[in-house]
């Protein structure tokens, strides 16, 4: 593979910024330094990067390539989702293994390995879900974390009532299993069966479009599942990542715990973050229905500018988007019954160009923090920084030359991604990758991509991951048992 030498960009990392040459050879990042002479590596290849900002590709931490769910399968799969995650700055995902509960965790996870690894054109990583609760399943969970299959997260749900949801007391046990096996612990947070109840009662009352789905899961629900996760992990001792803050009721329970020392993290979604739920209640069925998300969008028209403030101090994160998508034709198998529309919005490909514009663009964050938000974050919290998240000699030449200073209008038109509309379709973002490496190779470029699925590679990650277990050893003396010794 040749070699790519970046001249005259803006390196910009989680924690500094300044300009620099990037030289890349066999995949990885060799040095970082100013003026590197072109005429010393006569084979490699020289991109101008003058004016354009050099940045760690971007990492989505939370995706669902063709994933078998509400009776039909996501139409992105491992191919055209990881294709389309590159031309937007992505180069890296973080899928869930979302098995049937007849099959063991290990099965469910050998299947996965099956269906990306010959099609992803991105290294990825794994968490796995747990939903439903026994001693096999905490083995399997153990088992999990070794080297061989590379797991250090597991995703539970407190959403989707005789399906995923598990009960509160497995919770609890499941959370202390995690603990003692050095996992973080991944919750959709939702009360289940409130919302259950909601939707029955909606549907009595002849409301049966999409409007229903965000008036069946009030913002409360999801503030109270935010808030029992966060005590829940703390009397487990676990570390909490709560995936999709949607609302300004779960972003507060989460500042609270963290407050009080907890080691929990935020991640809104690009959707969450441009969009409020008004669409809902559209006109146009498909328009609302393409919006149909667990948890919906909010209800409030300042919430995606309060969870961007909140990125902004550090009360939330990092970004992802549960991109899972569905064709209009897949969503219309709800059409007469809002709870049998499949859940899941795009965003892949689309993340880093909105969180520049909702954020950078905004004047919200800068741009480290941008880089830490949708991406170095990811890589420390499930601990493979800095091979990714960082340029730096010796990191993965995953690297996106990021152009600052142009605007592109989002538009199913023009995306790279399977599915047939676009929740954020009109969006102007001023912010745009103009050149996407992956593994040392450059994957995109002047808008045309050049991938191969297969060639991305599994990262397993490793449990007991420093940034999220250091804290939590010291904490763990504050919980330490007391017993009175009496004489009687
Ligand atoms: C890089 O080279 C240019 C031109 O030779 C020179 O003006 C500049 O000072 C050099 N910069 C550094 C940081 O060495
Ligand atoms: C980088 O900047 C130097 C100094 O301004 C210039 O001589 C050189 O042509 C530039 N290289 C590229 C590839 O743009
Ligand atoms: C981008 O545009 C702004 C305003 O037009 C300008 O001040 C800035 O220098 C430009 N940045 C780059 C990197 O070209
Ligand atoms: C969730 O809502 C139900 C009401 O449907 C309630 O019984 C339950 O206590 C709630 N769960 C929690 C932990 O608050
Ligand atoms: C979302 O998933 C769909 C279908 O899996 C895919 O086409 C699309 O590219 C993905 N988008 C994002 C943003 O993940």
């Amino acid at each position: 593979m040749p070699g790519i030498l970046i001249k005259n960009g803006t390196v910009v990392n989680d924690d500094a910024k300044f300009v620099a040459d990037v030289l890349i050879q066999d995949g990885i990042i060799v040095d970082v330094r100013p003026n590197i002479s072109a005429q010393d590596y006569p084979n490699v290849r020289v991109l101008d990067a003058t004016d354009r900002l050099v940045i760690p590709g971007g990492i989505d931490p939370h995706t669902h390539l063709q994933l078998p769910f509400m009776g039909d399968v996501s139409c992105d799969d491992f191919y055209s989702g990881t294709r389309a995650a590159l031309a937007g700055g992505t180069t890296m995902i973080i899928d869930f293994v979302i098995g049937d509960k007849s099959s063991s965790l290990i099965d469910s996870w050998k299947k996965w390995r099956s269906w990306a690894d010959p099609k992803v054109c991105c290294d990825y990583g794994l968490s796995v879900a747990v939903t439903a609760w026994s001693p096999e399943i905490a083995e399997q969970m153990k088992a999990l974390t070794g080297p061989e299959y590379g797991v250090n997260a597991f995703k539970f749900f407190l959403a989707y009532k005789g399906s995923f949801m598990i009960d509160d007391s497995s919770f609890l046990e499941a959370l202390q299993h995690c603990s003692k096996i050095g996992a973080l612990a991944r919750v959709h947070a939702e009360n289940g069966s409130a919302i259950d109840n909601k939707q029955k009662e909606l549907l009595e009352q002849g409301v049966t479009g999409p409007e229903g789905h965000t008036q069946s899961r009030p913002e409360e629900l999801e503030g109270e599942a935010t808030n029992r996760a966060c005590v829940l992990a703390e009397q487990a001792n676990c570390p909490l990542y709560v995936v999709h803050v949607m609302t300004k009721p779960a972003a507060e329970a989460i500042e609270r715990h963290l407050e009080k020392g907890n080691v929990v993290f935020g991640e809104p979604i690009a959707a969450g973050l441009a969009l409020d739920g008004s669409g809902y209640y559209d006109e146009d069925w498909d328009k609302a229905a393409g919006l149909v998300m667990s948890p919906p969008l909010s209800r409030e028209e300042d919430t995606p500018q309060a969870l961007m403030d909140r990125l902004a101090k550090g009360l939330l994160h990092l970004t992802g988007t549960d991109n899972c998508t569905f064709t209009c034709a897949q969503k219309r198998r709800g059409k007469t019954d809002f709870t049998k529309i499949p859940n899941g919005v795009n965003g892949l490909e689309d993340r880093m160009s909105v969180v520049w514009e909702k954020g950078v663009h905004a004047k919200k964050i800068d741009e480290q923090r941008f880089v830490a938000i949708t991406s170095t974050m990811a890589a420390k919290i499930f601990g493979c920084y800095p091979r990714k998240g960082r340029i730096a000699p010796g990191s993965d030449a995953d690297i996106v030359i990021w152009n600052p200073n142009c605007s592109r209008v989002i538009s199913v038109d023009t995306h790279h991604q399977a599915v047939d509309y676009n929740i954020f379709e009109g969006m102007t973002v001023h912010g745009t990758p103009e050149t996407t490496i992956c593994g040392g190779k450059v994957v995109y470029e002047k808008g045309t991509l050049n991938v191969e699925g297969g060639s991305g590679r599994y990262v397993p990650f490793a449990p007991f991951n420093d940034f999220v277990y250091a804290p939590l050893a010291s904490r763990g003396n504050l919980f330490a048992p007391k017993k009175v010794e009496r004489l009687q």
